[in-house]
């Protein structure tokens, strides 16, 4: 059994990895209407990641025979008047990311509950690379992808991401 506040804030994650899904999925149909393909599969595969962040958020809850609630995924309907924004975006929509796992870690210290810190570690170096990823994105962008050939070519780099289940088995 988990602390009713820990599965409170764990339960309000799955809906915000959910919602990361869709911010990313928004952003894979941009490019991709964009043609801008490989952007667009560097998104899909980044959507995916969050949905299998969510589900094992979920998988935790029922290991510890705690209800899932889950909520409404809000649809974005975000809108972009050029390349850049959405990677910009990315990078901020993770620091949001970090501090809500940051979040739900401290209020674990808080109950000694070590069991939820445990679980939480893999999620802590995980959003270290997720906004590394978005940084070193926006930073390609800015020296590759402002002349046509370049762009080119970050897209074909771009379309090479694979998806990988994660690392982490609970
Ligand atoms: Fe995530
Ligand atoms: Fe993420």
């Amino acid at each position: 059994m988990l602390n009713k506040e820990i599965v409170k804030l764990v339960n309000e994650q799955i809906n915000k990895e959910f919602l990361s899904a869709y911010f990313y999925l928004d952003i894979a149909n941009f490019y991709i209407s964009k043609n801008l393909n490989g952007f667009g599969n560097w998104f899909n595969v980044q959507a995916q990641e969050e949905r299998d962040h969510a589900m094992l958020f979920v998988k935790y809850l029922q290991n510890n025979g705690e209800e899932v609630e889950l909520d409404d995924i809000k649809a974005l309907k975000m809108k972009f008047e050029d390349f850049n924004t959405p990677l910009v975006a990315t990078l901020d929509h993770e620091i949001t990311v970090t501090n809500s796992i940051n979040t739900i870690y401290a209020a674990a210290l808080g109950q000694k509950d070590f069991r939820t810190t445990q679980f939480l570690d893999w999620f802590i170096k995980e959003q270290g690379e997720e906004e590394q990823s978005a940084d070193d994105l926006i930073k390609k962008y800015e020296l590759f992808g402002k002349d046509g050939k370049g762009l080119y070519l970050l897209d074909s780099e771009l379309a090479a991401r694979v998806y990988t289940a994660p690392s982490l088995v609970i």
